[in-house]
């Protein structure tokens, strides 16, 4: 048997602890593994090299990807799938592991019920991929949220300035929830609530007569807020999945001004951006990471292609990937409910 692994979408600390357990798992069975590089790029182009055990030796901490990545979409154009399929057959690969979010698992759906051995191992700092409790990446970006976070109180303290921490999260807020829950956020922006800058100002304010003269918002990148809604043209091209790039929103910033201008009190704005796609996986990460990797080896060999191994109430266990593409996981209400209690 031979199998082919690639990584697509946005980089995350512990994909070369997945693709290291992809190779690891087909080493054990006597298996032969092809490196895809660039992600669905590596297998229209036929960018694919023999993955060897001495490549994937030390790299179980390591961020970023040894399979390098890319955000290539072959269904812009019938042709790049035709070349996905052909390469299959050509590299003679018996599976293709694809190791990504939405957008390159949508890719692996759709490749599957055409009949192509595809399964799918969930990533993205985003966690917003369904059927998993968590995917591979969010665990080590929630990690540098609140040390940034407990890092911003102390200096937003000795100021008594308002803070605007911008996380990422594209449609849902799971960084900016969980990461605010465990840094302690005075007030939380996510793309599924639809809240406004009076309120955040409101609570600002109130805070600041009840003697805590500084605050601590977090505000994801996609967050939906009454008073600045940009049109999708506003926020220039888009990318080869029709999304457009939310840095160039500069919301943490545009709230930042707002709230000094409408209270008067300081304000200072911190964007981690890519500094969460960086460093090495934390230990959930990376045992994460280790377990579905190994799974998607072993659904290859039983033959479950268009399945995607997943983590459901702490088992690994599988379901179709045209099941998770269905509907992003957004954050669960009761956790909006729950930050509130603390705003
Ligand atoms: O898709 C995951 C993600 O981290 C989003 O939260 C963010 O909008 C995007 O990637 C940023 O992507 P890029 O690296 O292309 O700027």
């Amino acid at each position: 048997m031979r199998i082919g692994v690639l990584t697509g979408g946005g980089d995350v600390p512990g994909l070369n602890a997945a693709i290291r357990a992809v190779a690891r798992r087909a080493f054990y069975y006597g298996w032969e593994v092809r490196a895809i590089r660039n992600g669905w790029a590596g297998l229209i182009e036929g960018n694919i090299a023999p993955l060897t055990p001495n490549q994937v030796s030390g790299i179980l901490h390591v961020g970023g990807t040894i399979l390098g990545a890319s955000r290539t979409n072959p269904f812009k154009d019938k042709a790049l799938v035709r070349s996905c399929l052909d390469n299959i057959e050509a590299f003679s690969l018996d599976g293709v592991v694809a190791i990504g979010g939405e957008d390159t698992l949508g890719v692996a759906a759709k490749l599957a019920e055409m009949g192509a051995p595809v399964v799918g191992v969930p990533k993205t700092i985003d966690n917003d991929v369904s059927g998993t409790d968590y995917t591979i990446g969010f665990d080590s970006a929630v990690a540098l949220v609140v040390d940034a976070l407990d890092r911003l109180h102390t200096t937003a303290s000795a100021h008594h300035r308002a803070i605007v921490v911008e996380v990422m999260g594209r449609h849902a807020g799971w960084i900016a929830v969980i990461g605010g829950l465990a840094g302690g956020a005075d007030y939380i922006f996510t793309p599924e609530v639809k809240s406004s800058l009076e309120e955040v100002c409101a609570h600002v304010r109130r805070r600041w007569e009840q003697g805590k003269r500084f605050s601590i918002i977090v505000v994801s990148e996609g967050a939906q807020i009454k008073e600045i809604m940009q049109s999708e043209e506003e926020l220039g091209d888009k990318d080869e999945f029709g999304h457009v790039r939310l840095d160039r929103r500069g919301l943490g910033e545009t709230v930042a001004k707002e709230i000094e201008k409408r209270t008067g009190f300081e304000a200072r704005c911190v964007v981690l951006g890519h500094l969460q796609r960086g460093g090495s996986p934390t230990v959930f990460d990376r045992v994460l990471a280790t377990r579905l990797g190994a799974h998607a080896v072993d659904l290859i060999k039983e033959g479950k292609f268009g399945y995607m191994a997943v983590l459901h109430s702490n088992e690994i266990d599988a379901i179709p990937l045209s099941e998770a593409m269905s509907q992003l996981k957004t954050v669960d209400p009761k956790l909006h409910e729950l930050a509130q209690t603390f705003f």
